[in-house]
């Protein structure tokens, strides 16, 4: 069993608190930090958790094994590094950095330490997700051309002006961080390393904060292609479509934690004239967030990574990073040379 302590008792925190707490044979929260503990108090008696002003308590803390950070996007690099010189294993939510540097440094820190380092892309244990990937290894879906997705909703309009998630150096790219980074992770899954980005941000709504229109071309070192967007001034939907030489499938809804339906259709060159009908696949329901922090935990007690250096965590940021460029050169932006 991982003693784990929460960092950032806001809504995500809690929700993977929640996930797992009293459910877990292999995690549960004995602690949590805060920035205001007169917010969290009650929360923290009812849930059982010791609760912390300064993370360096909860690093100081013998009976933690592991930190899991829900805080704000610009502290997590140095949150990670902090955690791994501290001998814990660090599950950090996305993004683990706002810059590859930052995200490699995290990353062989923890490395270094021999601490599992875990990010918060959940979506990737959607079992709608594995089965797409399994029909491209397969060869259900044949080659593997193109993927579409879209994560968009009404976050500009949730928050205050002054909450940390309206300041632009918190979200670069709009929605990118709160929202996009999910999809360009499942294309990183599902399709392998981006070659090359081409994107355009803006704020149209607000005269305030984060921009609220995003959207990208992405060239894969496969050849295969790809757009996303993320508009976060609008009503709540997200979308995925994948295209294969032999068919094609798309996951879709209003709620992207509890979407449990694909539509597959397939394609046979040799009998075009037969009209092939969406099939409807449906998946047994899970909580993803529980289903991550277990992973984790049974990587941190096997001392077993999971992020690692030149891995599809470090190559996000990278991705990230070029999004950014993009945006701000209005130019195409090629992502290194191949890692070896
Ligand atoms: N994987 C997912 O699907 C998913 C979904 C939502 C969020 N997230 C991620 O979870 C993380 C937390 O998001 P959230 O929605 O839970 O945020 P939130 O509700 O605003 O909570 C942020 C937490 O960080 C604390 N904090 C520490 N320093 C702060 C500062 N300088 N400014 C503001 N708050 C500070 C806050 O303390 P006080 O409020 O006590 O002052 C609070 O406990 C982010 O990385 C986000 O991207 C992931």
């Amino acid at each position: 069993m991982i003693n784990a302590a929460i960092v950032g008792l806001g809504k995500w925190g809690r929700n993977l608190v929640n996930s797992v707490q009293g459910k877990s044979d292999v995690v549960r929260f004995v602690a949590g930090a805060t920035r205001t503990l007169s917010k969290a108090e009650a929360y923290a008696r009812e849930k059982g958790l010791r609760l912390y002003h300064s993370y360096e308590n909860v690093l100081a803390d013998p009976k933690v094994d592991a930190v899991v950070l829900a805080t704000p996007h610009t502290q997590h690099a140095a949150q990670i590094v902090a955690a791994a010189k501290a001998g814990k294993h660090v599950f950090s939510e996305k993004p683990i950095a706002l810059t590859a540097k930052s995200a490699e440094a995290a990353v062989r820190a923890c490395a270094r330490a021999g601490v599992a380092l875990a990010v918060g892309f959940n979506w990737r244990f959607q079992p709608a997700l594995r089965e797409i990937k399994r029909m491209l290894e397969d060869g259900r879906l044949g080659k593997l051309l193109h993927l579409e997705g879209n994560f968009c909703g009404p976050s500009v309009y949730r928050v205050s002006r002054d909450h940390w998630r309206q300041a632009r150096d918190e979200a670069p790219a709009g929605g990118m961080t709160g929202r996009g980074v999910h999809v360009v992770d499942a294309f990183l899954y599902l399709a392998g390393r981006i070659e090359s980005v081409h994107a355009q941000s803006s704020r149209r709504v607000l005269d305030y904060g984060i921009d609220d229109t995003t959207s990208m071309l992405f060239r894969f070192e496969s050849g295969a292609t790809g757009y996303l967007g993320t508009v976060i001034a609008t009503a709540e939907t997200w979308r995925m479509q994948i295209f294969g030489s032999k068919g094609c499938v798309e996951v879709s809804d209003v709620e992207h934690l509890t979407t449990w339906q694909m539509k597959a259709c397939h394609a046979d060159p040799a009998q075009l004239h037969v009209h092939h009908k969406p099939q409807l696949l449906s998946f047994p329901e899970l909580s993803t967030e529980r289903a991550e922090l277990e992973n984790f935990a049974r990587a941190a007690m096997e001392k077993r990574p999971l992020a690692v250096a030149g891995g599809d965590e470090v190559h996000g940021v990278e991705v990230f990073e070029a999004i950014l460029r993009s945006a701000n050169s209005g130019k195409t932006v090629r992502i290194g040379a191949k890692k070896a």
